[in-house]
């Protein structure tokens, strides 16, 4: 604490022990101590000819003036000193450099003798800076030359060029809290002889830059008015200068703002502005006699030009400000009846209008609840309640509502089988948008939660495979687990997905788009179930339709699904048809720091072979399903940066019409292969042979693919120069290595070194096709086989470029441009073979 503020209570004991003393009309005035204080005791008129101050044995007329450090002692040798005498008390403060001494200003010295005081602050701070004043009570403005019903009066002005610039005459009592000037301030405070005031009013609270002459700030704390000014009104606001007027307005009370006075000078350079702006950064320009209604607090600039200098004119403004309840404006009750809701909150908003509106009366809306004196722009409701909403304003285009519901299960055993996941109708039957609707549902220990949506079915919403969410609303599905969240994505209805079943507490949001909701909120297709625990972390079940192309995509694609986190998607294939399953790049895009990541693809039949796929190898195009099955994919943990996001398609085409495209895929494929000695790609193995597990697989694998091989393109090319399935690379293992495959046969070790790249010499003639379509009529073949394949058609849905004729003889296969070096000992390594 500074010495002079520890000051003032030492003095005035001091002080008034003094007066008691003396009795009336002698005092001492003490300037002991107080530092930077200059007194002067002034007589009210120029030649003062009664009531003469005494002091050190002499009688005075004239100014006497107390410098610090001193304590004289006086008498005034009549009885009403206060009708001859005044005080001018001026107190230097430094803000300059060092500290401000911020924090309450106090009127010392106290014990003064009962004059008129005028109390002078010169506040000095570099012009760089602004130093903010804090008035409580708040203050209010008057034209010069009135005065205030207490005859207390402020004066703030500052200092600019030399030139004193006068902010304005304030009363106590108004609605201005703080006033900011740049570059230090004056401020005068008279109080009247006989008045009780004993404090400033005011402190100093801040020093930074506020690059303008100054800022006034109004709060309004109920409907009241005021009257602002332009510095130095009714004189010239000084060239090229800002100041700003600051409004804070609560939120149950409207504005009207009054331009009451406003001359605009010659400017010679520059315009001169008067802007409103309310929550936008784009201001509102206003002219003499405008009537402005704001529905918040918002903020008034004024700025001046360049002068003409032979002929300046004068920029002036008068304005008022009046705070006042809504009245006669349109409204609109509603009865919202939340009683059979439960776990429910809704907030019900009003967007800011645009401060183009203001003339033409379209405020924000309020929202009053019961009553409308309790009105806000924004209210929050919570369900088992009944309200009466009553939105003051003329459309309700601008309001919305946010809505959140819990559904919490606690206890496995006492929740209920089905909760429906829709938009209550006591809120959709509103004329108002449900901008969004939450629900944060959580399972206890032991129980998953199931999402359903039967009839409608989910849509992924995947923009870059152009399956978009079009319709009025979406789902946002975001696990909640604090560490690990895992975001499953955007949803909408009218897709495959008939149900997600989820080892995560997880949060749905509705969210809607556009007044295409107020109909569509009809249709809501969402349930929810506790069901006992999975042991996967997520689980999606399919049904497509029998036309349609399905994407599906790893939760998270953008953060990249989380580590060590397993997916799963169970599709469905209606008897009659086939599944076919893209892969819609070449890699599933993981870096693996720890473990592996697997894809694993096998179909329900119990004797389906299951297709294994780790992180670094790579993935098969398409595959032919000839049953429901089961894509699962489980994470590792990824290296930064190089995280799993995958895309795959699932179509599903007629029995018929997929074979063709075996047969013709099949020659391409073992051509391919035999010319490239690309190869496999992913393990197959016999279900139930191994335990299903993150074991890693054991293998070599040639991922070394380069698709040009110049050297021996010719041959290539001779055979291929016609062939439409160049582009396919179509893989059966059960052909290519059939003799291998027999895994009853070998044992499971026989595994390594198996699937080795075939590239074996080539002959002018494909090898005969196995005679699959056979195959594929015995049952047992067919549900155990699924074909592997580039599938040109399929992938040229996403990149139509490839349709084009590839370069003769330089083979690309499908567009999976491997860019790494071909091995060079590829011949020797087919050995195997
Ligand atoms: C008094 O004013 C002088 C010069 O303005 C300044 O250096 C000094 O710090 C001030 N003292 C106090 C106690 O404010
Ligand atoms: C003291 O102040 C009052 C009110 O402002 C004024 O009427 C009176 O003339 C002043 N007295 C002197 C001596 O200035
Ligand atoms: C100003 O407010 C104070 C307390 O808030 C009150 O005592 C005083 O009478 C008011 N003065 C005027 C002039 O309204
Ligand atoms: C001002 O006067 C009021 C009573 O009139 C008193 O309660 C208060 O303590 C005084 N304040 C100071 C700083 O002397
Ligand atoms: C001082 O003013 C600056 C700029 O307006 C502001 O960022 C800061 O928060 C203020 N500090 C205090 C204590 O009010
Ligand atoms: C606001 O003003 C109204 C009348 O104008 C008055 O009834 C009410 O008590 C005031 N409220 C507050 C908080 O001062
Ligand atoms: C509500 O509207 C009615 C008629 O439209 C009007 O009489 C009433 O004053 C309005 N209420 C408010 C608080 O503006
Ligand atoms: C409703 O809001 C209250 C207070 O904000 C909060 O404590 C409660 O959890 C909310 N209820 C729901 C269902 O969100
Ligand atoms: C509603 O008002 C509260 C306080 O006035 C604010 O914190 C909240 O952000 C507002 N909500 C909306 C949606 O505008
Ligand atoms: C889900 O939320 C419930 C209730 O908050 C909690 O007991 C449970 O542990 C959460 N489950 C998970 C997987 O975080
Ligand atoms: C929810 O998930 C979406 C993407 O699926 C994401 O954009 C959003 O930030 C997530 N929200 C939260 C609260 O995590
Ligand atoms: C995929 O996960 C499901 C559910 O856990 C399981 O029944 C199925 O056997 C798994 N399939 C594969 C190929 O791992």
């Amino acid at each position: 604490m500074a010495p002079e503020q520890r000051m003032p209570f030492l003095f005035l004991l001091v002080a008034a022990g003094l007066i008691l003393v003396q009795g009336a009309g002698a005092f001492e005035i003490n300037l002991f101590r107080i530092y930077n204080v200059t007194i002067r005791i002034k007589p009210a008129s120029p030649v003062l000819k009664t009531c003469p101050i005494r002091t050190g044995g002499k009688s005075y007329y004239s100014e006497q003036k107390i410098n610090p450090g001193e304590r004289p002692d006086f008498t005034f040798e009549c009885s009403t000193p206060e009708r001859h005498w005044v005080l001018v008390v001026e107190k230097n403060i430094d803000c300059m450099s060092g500290q401000c001494p911020f924090g309450d200003v106090l009127l010392q010295p106290f014990g003064l003798p009962s004059l008129n005081r005028t109390f002078v602050w010169d506040v000095k701070v570099d012009q760089l800076s602004g130093i903010e004043l804090k008035f409580s009570p708040s203050i209010k403005q008057i034209p010069p030359g009135d005065t205030c019903s207490d005859q207390v009066l402020y004066n703030i002005g500052s200092r600019l060029d030399r030139n004193r610039v006068n902010i304005g005459n304030f009363c106590r009592n108004g609605s201005v809290s703080r006033v900011k000037v740049q570059g230090g301030v004056i401020l005068t405070l008279q109080i009247p002889w006989n008045s009780k005031v004993n404090t400033s009013g005011f402190k100093l609270e801040n020093r930074s830059s506020i690059q303008r002459l100054c800022i006034i700030e109004s709060m309004f704390q109920n409907e009241s008015s005021t009257t602002l000014m332009s510095a130095n009104y009714p004189l010239g606001f000084p060239e090229d200068e800002l100041m700003t007027w600051q409004f804070v307005i609560p939120p149950n009370l409207r504005a009207s703002v009054f331009i009451k006075d406003y001359i605009k000078p010659n400017c010679a350079r520059k315009f001169v502005k008067l802007e409103l702006y309310s929550g936008r950064e784009k201001g509102f320009a206003l002219d003499k006699g405008q009537s402005v209604n704001v529905p918040g607090s918002f903020e008034l600039s004024l700025q001046g030009c360049d002068q003409i200098d032979e002929n300046p004119g004068v920029l002036s403004v008068l304005f008022d400000v009046t705070a006042h309840y809504p009245k006669n404006e349109e409204n609109v009750t509603f009865i919202l009846d939340l009683r059979k809701e439960k776990n429910m909150n809704l907030t019900i908003y009003s967007k800011p209008t645009r401060p183009e509106s203001f003339l033409k009366h379209e405020q924000g809306c309020l929202i009053c609840i019961d009553s409308s004196k309790d009105c806000k722009p924004n209210v929050t409701l919570e369900s088992a309640y009944k309200y009466s909403v009553i939105f003051m304003c003329r459309n309700l285009e601008n309001i919305r509502i946010i809505a959140e519901k819990s559904i919490v299960c606690w206890n496995a055993r006492t929740c209920h089988k089905d909760f429906s996941l829709v938009v209550p109708q006591s809120l959709t039957q509103l004329p108002i948008l449900v901008e969004k609707f939450i629900w944060k549902l959580r399972a206890p220990k032991g129980l998953n939660l199931e999402i359903r949506s039967p009839i409608l079915k989910l849509k992924q919403h995947i923009p870059q495979k152009n399956q978009l969410c079009r319709g009025s609303y979406s789902y946002v599905i975001n696990g909640t687990t604090p560490g690990r969240i895992m975001n499953f994505g955007h949803f909408c209805p009218g897709g495959a997905i008939e149900k997600i079943v989820t080892a995560d507490n997880v949060t749905i949001t509705l969210k809607t788009y556009g007044n295409e909701w107020f109909t569509e909120s009809q249709k809501q297709d969402l349930h929810l179930s506790f069901v006992p625990c999975i042991t996967e972390d997520c689980i999606f079940s399919l049904t497509p339709d029998p036309k349609a192309k399905v994407y599906l995509e790893t939760p998270d694609w953008l953060g990249g699904f989380p580590a060590h986190k397993s997916v799963y998607w169970n599709i469905s294939v209606p008897r009659k048809r086939v599944g076919q399953l893209n892969f819609l790049s070449e890699w599933m895009g993981v870096t693996c720091e720890e473990n592996r990541a697997h894809i694993y693809i096998r179909e329900h039949n119990p004797g389906a072979k299951e297709m294994v796929c780790r992180d670094d190898e790579k993935l098969p195009r398409t595959l032919e399903m000839h049953d429901h099955f089961w894509v699962n994919i489980t994470n590792c943990k990824p290296a930064a940066g190089k995280l799993l996001s995958m895309h795959f398609m699932v179509t599903l085409v007629e029995k018929n019409s997929a074979l063709p495209i075996i047969i013709g895929a099949v020659v391409a494929v073992i051509a391919v292969l035999a010319v490239i000695g690309l190869i496999i790609f992913c393990k197959k193995k016999k279900k139930n042979e191994k335990k299903e597990g993150p074991t890693p697989m054991v293998g070599v694998y040639n991922t070394n693919v380069n698709t040009q091989l110049p050297v021996r393109k010719g041959l290539f090319k001779k055979d291929r120069k016609n062939n439409e399935s160049h582009i396919y690379a179509v893989i059966d293992e059960a052909m290519v290595y059939g003799h291998l495959l027999d895994t009853s046969t070998i044992p499971e070790t026989a595994e390594v070194g198996v699937y080795q790249p075939f590239s074996g010499p080539m002959s002018i003639h494909p090898p005969s096709p196995p005679p699959l379509r056979k195959a594929s009529k015995e049952p047992n073949m067919e549900e155990s086989s699924f074909m592997l394949m580039t599938d040109n058609e399929n992938y040229t849905f996403t990149h139509r470029s490839s349709r084009e004729p590839q370069s003769n003889g330089n083979v690309n296969v499908s567009g999976n441009v491997g860019s790494k070096p071909l091995l060079e000992d590829n011949g020797q390594e087919n050995s195997a073979l």
